[in-house]
């Protein structure tokens, strides 16, 4: 255990208008810092994950959180990317920072401003994060990469079509208690599993409803040392934080295996001396419903091709064996790929303090897992959070 969180942030997600990336910014830093407790000098450090790559004009974010607080003028402050898991990418960068003594405190911000593309221009963006060599000719941006995916896996293991809806499912009920999520309803079995007008098909056999949607958001943590830590008001403290990253072609992998999270997965839990039912709950990467049933696999709780007995079975409910995705995950609560890796720490945070809202508050919440994947199962990032205390 080296370090903690020991504050945070989490905005509204959704579409929303009239809000920038430097307003989503400024809001989520200067929450964290009030949050932990600490004045805006104190921080030494600040990275911001923005994956962004043309969804706004405005690309250089580093220096926008500086505008939390005339006292943070002059603080280093870096931009980082890793895809869809830039925010957790960014996290590990404070780690590390922490780790090499250069910083007591570090001010971690994760945002994306999404919707100023409608879904088509978004897909454009989005698809670079492909081997572009290769795959960026597929359609439907980046859902078409997932479809491509979930077509290999239905043809090795069978037309998992209701497995997904389930997934869907569950993602929208527990969507449907998270205030900061983007979709706060839940939606029945059938209008998930039945394509329609309101559920067309968007890439192979996914339909609307199996996709995170486009989403703008940001969220922000505090990192210090446990030494630090102890003198906190509160402190969740990383038990493992693991990143493997794989070929980014497709064509170089066995796609529907997952090799790269499995890997992440196995290095977390052996550095936590852990075993994956140890853990109370996971906030996976569900940026489609075939990926969260995949990730089934790669997590070690079924094996593979049979990851579909994890919804089916109930064991990934919010009362089952290992609850996953409690927040509504990327499917409900929104994807905004910069905030994501962040929001993930955010709402595991909230958990095993206690202090998420209302009915989102799991009775029990002991050890907490996130898993953060940028690309086709290429960036994987896995964290193990408890309590320091
Ligand atoms: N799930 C459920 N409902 C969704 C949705 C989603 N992902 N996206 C949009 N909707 C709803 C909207 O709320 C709207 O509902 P309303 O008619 O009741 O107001 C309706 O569907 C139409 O919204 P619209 O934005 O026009 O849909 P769209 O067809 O243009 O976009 C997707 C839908 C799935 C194509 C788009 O969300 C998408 O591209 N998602 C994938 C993003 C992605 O690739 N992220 C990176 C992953 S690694």
């Amino acid at each position: 255990m080296t370090a903690c969180i020991v504050g945070w942030s989490h905005g509204k997600f959704g579409k929303l208008d009239g809000e920038t990336s430097e307003s989503l910014i400024v809001k989520a830093a200067t929450d964290a810092i009030a949050h932990a407790g600490i004045e805006p000098k104190d921080v030494d450090v600040i990275y911001v994950g923005n994956m962004n790559g043309g969804f706004v004009r405005q690309e250089f974010h580093s220096s926008l959180a500086l505008q939390a607080h005339p006292d943070l003028r002059f603080k280093p402050s870096t931009r980082v990317e890793n895809a869809c898991a830039t925010g957790s990418a960014a996290i590990h960068m404070g780690l590390n920072t922490l780790a090499a003594g250069k910083a007591r405190f570090v001010l971690v911000v994760g945002v994306e401003k999404m919707t100023e593309l409608n879904s088509a221009q978004a897909g454009e963006v989005l698809i670079k994060a492909s081997y572009v060599a290769e795959e960026a000719n597929i359609e439907a941006g980046f859902a078409g990469i997932f479809g491509k995916i979930t077509s290999a896996y239905f043809q090795r293991y069978g037309d998992k079509s209701d497995a997904l809806a389930r997934i869907a499912v569950k993602a929208h009920k527990n969507g449907a208690k998270n205030p900061f999520a983007h979709f706060q309803k839940e939606f029945a079995y059938e209008f998930c599993r039945t394509p329609s007008d309101k559920n067309p098909f968007v890439a192979g056999p996914l339909k609307r409803t199996d996709c995170s949607p486009v989403t703008d958001g940001a969220a922000a943590v505090i990192l210090t040392d446990v030494t630090t830590a102890l003198g906190m008001k509160q402190a969740i403290a990383f038990r493992a934080a693991e990143q493997v990253n794989d070929f980014l072609p497709m064509s170089k992998r066995d796609i529907i295996k997952f090799e790269g999270p499995a890997l992440a997965w196995k290095k977390a839990l052996t550095s936590a001396r852990l075993d994956l039912l140890d853990l109370s709950f996971v906030e996976s990467h569900d940026c489609f419903t075939s990926a969260e049933l995949i990730e089934y696999e790669a997590m070690g709780l079924t094996a593979p091709g049979e990851g579909e007995r994890a919804i089916h079975e109930g064991w990934v409910e919010r009362d089952g064996k290992l609850p996953v995705n409690v927040s509504g995950g990327l499917k409900a609560k929104g994807h905004p790929v910069g905030a994501t890796g962040v929001s993930m720490h955010v709402m595991t945070a909230m958990q095993l303090s206690g202090t998420a809202p209302g009915a989102l508050q799991l009775p029990k919440a002991r050890i907490g897992g996130v898993f953060n994947m940028g690309g086709a199962a290429v960036a994987n990032y896995v964290s193990i959070l408890e309590p320091l205390r």
